[in-house]
């Protein structure tokens, strides 16, 4: 039922003038953003966490290097935890939006210096008072912003925003734009959101509609493409890419999350995948340039 009323007040957020409808979102999201800020720093440092053990895994390094991060959101954990922890030189980081706030900064520059005793020196650079080595980038597309030299580019659940389309253009321009050897590293949630916030709900639930009827439900404020596993795999090869890393949790067979699964009826669009290329959640994956 929970995922109705967030469907619902996106739904009403999209039929408002633009500036309105996006004012109001920006309100609304700041309020959630910000109410389990250290639940998101852990979260996001299991990211951190889980990206040093594959550059390991994979010899790469980012120590003084300079790291490009697509989807800033809301706060600059993952740069923080980049340039502090894994101590790379610089990191420039793009965003659509520009859901920076600088009151957020400040507050989340002290709870990460407590947290991590860490002093986080910052020098008010323009609009925000972030650590010289992070750079942002708002109100910017990555296809089209001008980006600077970096050796790593990195990604956390933004890929499942992004148009097929759009993918494809990013994935050419860091092909012109980045070294031969760079890496791009992209963490995917490919699920069904509104299950994460409702328990009922099969964290495939979205499977069960045509585009028609999934483009009713859903708008460009919680914009999913739906593209499974093989899908992704299909676009980066067909552009050469090369795939050194790349793993994903599977649903565990009797697990509660399974008989969820087993209840949908998967649409015809998605008949040709297996259960495991629908289920597919988590795709952590590395591609070389
Ligand atoms: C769900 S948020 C994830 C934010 C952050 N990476 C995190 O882990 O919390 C996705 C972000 O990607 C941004 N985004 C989507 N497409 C983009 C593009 N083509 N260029 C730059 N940013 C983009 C959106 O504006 C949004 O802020």
């Amino acid at each position: 039922m929970k995922h109705k009323i967030k469907t619902s007040i996106f739904q009403f957020l999209s039929i408002l003038p633009n500036s309105l409808g996006v004012q109001l979102y920006h309100k609304l999201q700041f309020f959630s953003e910000n109410k389990n800020l250290n639940l998101k720093i852990k979260s996001t440092e299991n990211t951190f966490n889980s990206f040093i053990s594959i550059c390991n895994q994979l010899k790469i390094n980012i120590l003084n290097q300079s790291i490009i991060e697509i989807g800033s959101g809301w706060l600059p954990i993952m740069p923080y935890f980049f340039i502090f922890k894994g101590k790379a030189k610089r990191v420039s980081t793009y965003d659509l939006n520009e859901h920076y706030q600088e009151k957020s900064i400040v507050n989340f520059n002290t709870i990460f210096s407590k947290e991590y005793n860490q002093s986080v020196n910052t020098k008010k650079n323009g609009k925000y008072s972030l650590p010289k080595e992070v750079v942002y980038y708002p109100s910017q597309n990555i296809i089209t912003a001008e980006i600077p030299k970096a050796e790593t580019v990195f990604s956390r659940f933004v890929l499942e925003h992004v148009t097929p389309e759009d993918i494809v253009e990013m994935h050419k321009k860091f092909k012109k734009s980045l070294e031969k050897g760079s890496h791009i590293v992209h963490f995917i949630s490919p699920s069904d959101h509104r299950a994460y916030s409702d328990k009922s709900l099969s964290l495939q639930d979205f499977l069960k509609y045509d585009q028609k009827e999934w483009n009713r439900i859903q708008t460009k404020f919680d914009y999913h493409n739906r593209l499974r596993l093989p899908q992704y795999l299909e676009i980066f090869k067909s552009l050469d890419y090369e795939i050194i890393y790349l793993t994903f949790d599977s649903v565990k067979k009797d697990s509660e999350q399974h008989r969820l699964f087993k209840n949908i009826e998967i649409h015809s669009d998605y008949k040709n995948y297996s259960e495991e290329e629908l289920t597919a959640g988590n795709i952590n994956i590395v591609l070389k340039v």
